[in-house]
């Protein structure tokens, strides 16, 4: 674990903003890119950074790594219209710096026999899993993507996606890809896949753990990325303990990817 003043290479809005009459609205999604070559040596898919958003004054944040090119990272991230920290991070400039520490956490593990490898994308849960494919294709594996949003304008672009990665995408309200829930796709998917990946929000991995039949998970090695309230991310403050069936967890240390099976989903809280 590294702790730098990373350089702001550059800040980019990706995705416009989103009103959520029952949820937390979402001013936008950006894309930030950070010269932190210590970091960027020794990251894996599914690790995150803490990033101290505003100094020491507040809690650092936590983010996944979404991208690494050569010296950089990338993240990717939803800015929250009343978010403090995040709201902070996508003002910065070009050239300015940002304290980060990292990478940390577990990360994904793709077993070697793995040939086909299906990723599944709630939202901004694409952040971990773009790395993930970037990897998975330079190991030869074959990788789709099945990404969900709300709205078409909510889609992560395919532009910024490793160009053989096979894409297929689903919106709530139809204006893209098939009308209705990411999770519906699986069932098209799952059965060819050696290994399933998924990021999203937590009624997502509801879904996946309650409906594992219909949607053909099971016996199939599936690996999700879990999100919760950090304080230090550095296993010191257990504020993001989990209950697994193994016990106590920290998402920051033990996590953040678990099995699918391994959480005890009715214990967690339910947003
Ligand atoms: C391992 C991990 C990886 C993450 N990766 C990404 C990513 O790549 N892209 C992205 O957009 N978001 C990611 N998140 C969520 C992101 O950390 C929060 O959206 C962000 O901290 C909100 O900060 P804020 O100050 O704008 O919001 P505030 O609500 O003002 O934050 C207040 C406090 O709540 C915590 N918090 C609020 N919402 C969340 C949440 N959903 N998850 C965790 N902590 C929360 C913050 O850490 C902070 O301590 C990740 C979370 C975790 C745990
Ligand atoms: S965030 Fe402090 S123990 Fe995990």
């Amino acid at each position: 674990m590294k702790q730098v003043a990373a350089e702001v290479i550059s800040v980019e809005q990706i995705l416009p903003g989103l009103k959520r009459p029952a949820a937390r609205s979402i001013a936008g999604s950006w894309l930030i890119r950070l010269s932190c070559p210590e970091i960027a040596r020794e990251a894996r898919p599914g690790q995150f950074v803490m990033v101290r958003c505003g100094g020491e004054l507040t809690l650092p944040r936590p983010f996944s790594i979404h991208q690494i090119s050569g010296d950089g990272i990338a993240l990717f991230f939803a800015v929250w219209e009343d978010g403090r920290g995040t709201n902070w991070l996508r003002q910065k400039k070009t050239g300015e710096a940002v304290e980060i520490f990292g990478p940390l956490g577990n990360g994904f593990s793709i077993q070697p026999s793995s040939k086909n490898l299906l990723l599944v994308a709630g939202g901004t849960g694409v952040a971990p899993l773009r790395f993930l494919g970037q990897e998975a294709l330079g190991k030869g594996c074959s990788v789709t993507l099945l990404l969900g949003a709300a709205t078409a304008a909510q889609l992560y672009p395919e532009r910024l996606l490793p160009s053989l990665i096979k894409l297929v995408t689903a919106t709530v309200d139809g204006t893209a890809g098939r009308k209705g829930m990411v999770t519906e796709l699986m069932p098209d998917f799952a059965a060819q896949a050696d290994q399933v990946f998924a990021c999203g929000p937590m009624p997502m991995y509801r879904d996946m753990a309650a409906q594992k039949r219909k949607l053909r998970l099971i016996g199939k090695p599936v690996q999700i990325s879990l999100e919760m309230r950090m304080g230090c991310g550095l296993g010191v403050c257990y504020g993001c303990t989990v209950k697994t069936r193994n016990g106590l967890k920290q998402v920051c240390k033990d996590g953040p990817v678990f099995e699918l099976d391994d959480i005890l989903w009715e214990e967690l809280p339910k947003s």
